[in-house]
């Protein structure tokens, strides 16, 4: 049987997850894609640290090494920081590898470049881990866009925030302690500023405004506020009002123009955010045939971010078969090419 041959750069509680996840559902992507799937080699900082993987995969420091591969497939990119990652990811393309990514910093800044570039090399990029964890916004938005038009997007985008607000009111929390359990937890980004200055959300914000009207607003319009400023005292008054602080981004179009914003705002308990607890995020989506959608799930963390890039695995691959299928199609009408490379 022939075999997808993946590389995954990082090895943190991302990079782990989807390891983990491709051995334990080796069955599940034969039966899908009739290939087996198999990790080749990953990217790590720390050779010598002890790890439970299997002893073929090849451990590096060195990326230009796991380029160097006679035969690779998909990059899968689960590190942080816009570079060298970026970078990493132009070369993989070049190379013909599709590339899976779940650093929204590097997407919202250079994710149209690596669209385009993919494009002109015949390959596929996975991004829906970028968004909203495990929730398959990205997906539900590109099948919701055929026909409907969006006119706004509201969500809960950053688990970190989400769950501190939780622990604060629910067990009253400091903030500090509620940061940290969030970081062992694996929510917080490994410099957890980006999630409570509301950079996180705003990135993400910024990613689906792409996807829902095709362009983002000057990003320096953008009110950004982080959670921060909400202290125990505030969210127990709000409490007593039977209101909750949620950090919600909000991306909207009117008058051709789009109008973004993400802040923490007081919700009752007739809006949906209002029972988002914990890690959880939520996303609605408003547009003029189906009304408002609202999705629902874990924001954050090892499997809800590998279950978005595992899933992407399979598209990606699968949107290789489909285009070489048509590809093939298309010869043959033509009487071209009579023989086609299997993939
Ligand atoms: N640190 C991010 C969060 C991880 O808390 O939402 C998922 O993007």
């Amino acid at each position: 049987m022939s075999v997808i041959k993946v590389a995954i750069l990082g090895f943190g509680t991302v990079g782990e997850g989807v390891y983990r996840t491709i051995q334990s559902h080796a069955q599940e992507f034969t039966a899908v894609l009739g290939k087996k799937v198999e990790v080749v080699a990953i990217l790590v900082k720390n050779i010598q640290k002890e790890r439970n993987i299997r002893e073929d995969v090849l451990l590096t420091t060195n990326f230009q090494e796991i380029l160097r591969l006679p035969q690779l497939d998909v990059v899968i990119e689960a590190i942080v920081d816009k570079e060298p990652t970026f970078t990493y990811l132009k070369q993989a393309i070049g190379k013909g590898c599709h590339i899976i990514t779940a650093n929204k910093e590097m997407f919202a800044h250079h994710g149209k470049e690596l669209l385009d570039l993919a494009k002109e090399n015949g390959v596929s990029v996975g991004y829906e881990a970028t968004v909203a964890g495990g929730i398959p916004v990205i997906q539900t938005l590109r099948q919701l866009l055929n026909i409907n038009r969006v006119s706004q997007i509201q969500g809960i985008l950053n688990g970190t925030s989400n769950f501190i607000l939780s622990e604060m009111r629910e067990k009253k929390q400091s903030f500090a302690e509620s940061l940290r359990q969030a970081q062992a937890k694996g929510y917080a980004e490994a410099d957890p500023t980006n999630d409570i200055e509301g950079f996180d959300a705003f990135y993400k914000a910024m990613i689906l405004s792409r996807i829902a009207f095709g362009e983002e607003p000057d990003w320096q319009t953008v009110e950004r506020q982080g959670i921060t400023a909400i202290t125990s005292e505030l969210i127990e008054a709000a409490e007593k009002l039977k209101l909750r602080f949620k950090h919600v981004a909000s991306i909207s179009k009117e008058d051709e123009q789009i109008i973004a914003s993400v802040k923490p705002i007081l919700v009752g308990d007739e809006n949906p955010f209002y029972h988002v607890e914990g890690a959880e995020n939520a996303v609605n989506v408003h547009s003029d045939i189906v009304g408002r959608i609202t999705l629902q799930g874990p924001g954050a963390g090892m499997y809800p971010t590998a279950s978005a890039m595992i899933e992407d695995l399979v598209y990606v691959c699968q949107s290789k078969l489909n285009s070489r299928q048509n590809i093939k199609k298309t010869a043959d009408w033509r009487g071209q090419i009579r023989k086609q490379k299997d993939y």
